[in-house]
């Protein structure tokens, strides 16, 4: 697998089954990464804990059934190494090597922990692990020396910080981390079943590995355009919580259809709902057969595999980092 394209590594926090938001919001360009990048994507099993260290019941079966949505969504273990944060102990060995670095008033006025301290009231995120997030995530990330990162959006504070530590690093001991860049993917717009953005939290999602009799009874009670009650009444797509999906699932020519039929009250919303169901449907069907096929057993056998490839790349980088502090 070493050779000569470029390295880029992401991660995901194991929180439950993947559903639509994800899949297009990152792990889409997860699978095409793969073919023209050398790319780690690991299970950030220990960030989990860093918000859920009460309640830890979930993360081993998280674990494993996230896996299983990557795999069957075609992340190909041939293609990527796929690991375990917590299997590679030198992420942590790096995250508190960078931790010394690393002034508390960076992790202090980082936008994301702020907010999710005030918006997060049914967990205690007062704990030390929560604060240093970023850091781990720093680690994660220098530990493999890539060009870009995928990420979603809401992860840029935490690109930014890593970006300063690295600079920091440098600084001190000698020019040893690339600063890398964050991989947006073009924005697609996935809202939830009841308008707002697709979440778990909000119980408002479509998982990948949802039963298509279950997501027909979901797709019965989506919201569309609010203001149209009738089919009669002409519609309009750009407000529409439906429509989004035509974006990404229908053919161009399916979108002008739509459309105009929209606009132009010839085409209701019931029609309009079960044309996205026959697309989903055919989305969904290849991953779901993929998914059935993997065992608990192979997926533990792939990270397995993965944890070995990451660890050998990890732990080049960190004798060089011991020996850069005098270790
Ligand atoms: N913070 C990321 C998220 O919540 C998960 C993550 C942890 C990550 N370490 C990373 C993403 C390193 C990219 C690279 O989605």
């Amino acid at each position: 697998m070493s050779n000569q394209r470029p390295r880029t590594v992401s991660g995901m926090r194991p929180t439950g089954p993947l559903h639509l938001g994800h899949y297009f919001g990152v792990l889409k360009n997860y699978v095409e990464l793969q073919r023209t990048e050398e790319a780690y994507f690991f299970v950030a099993d220990w960030h989990a804990l860093t918000s859920d260290y009460a309640d830890p019941s979930r993360v081993r079966d998280n674990i494993d059934e996230m896996v299983k949505d990557w795999v069957a969504a075609g992340l190909d273990p041939e293609q990527c190494v796929i690991f375990r944060q917590s299997a590679v102990k030198e992420h942590a060995e790096l995250s508190l090597l960078l931790s010394m670095i690393t002034p508390v008033s960076w992790l202090e006025r980082n936008p994301t922990y702020k907010e999710q301290q005030q918006q997060i009231s049914n967990k205690d995120l007062g704990n030390a692990g929560f604060l240093c997030y970023p850091v781990l995530m720093a680690a994660d990330i220098l530990m493999y020396k890539p060009h870009g990162v995928p990420v979603g959006e809401d992860q840029l504070p935490h690109m930014e910080l890593t970006r300063e530590i690295a600079r920091r690093f440098n600084y001190l001991y000698g020019e040893t981390f690339p600063e890398p860049q964050a991989m947006l993917t073009p924005a697609a717009k996935c809202p939830g079943l009841d308008g707002r953005k697709m979440s778990k939290s909000y119980n408002n999602g479509i998982f990948l590995s949802d039963a298509m009799s279950d997501i027909e009874a979901k797709v019965r009670g989506m919201f569309t355009d609010k203001n149209r009650l009738r089919k009669s009444d002409p519609g309009n797509p750009d407000i529409c919580n439906l429509f989004p999906y035509h974006l990404l699932l229908s053919s161009k020519e399916e979108q002008e259809e739509i459309r105009s039929g929209c606009t132009g009250a010839t085409f209701g919303c019931v029609d309009c709902k079960k044309r996205f169901l026959k697309h989903l449907g055919e989305f969904l069907a290849p991953l779901q057969e993929r998914r059935a096929t993997l065992s608990t057993e192979r997926v533990r056998a792939i990270l397995a595999d993965g944890n070995d490839r990451a660890r050998a790349f990890a732990s080049a980088t960190l004798e060089d980092v011991r020996a850069k502090m005098g270790l």
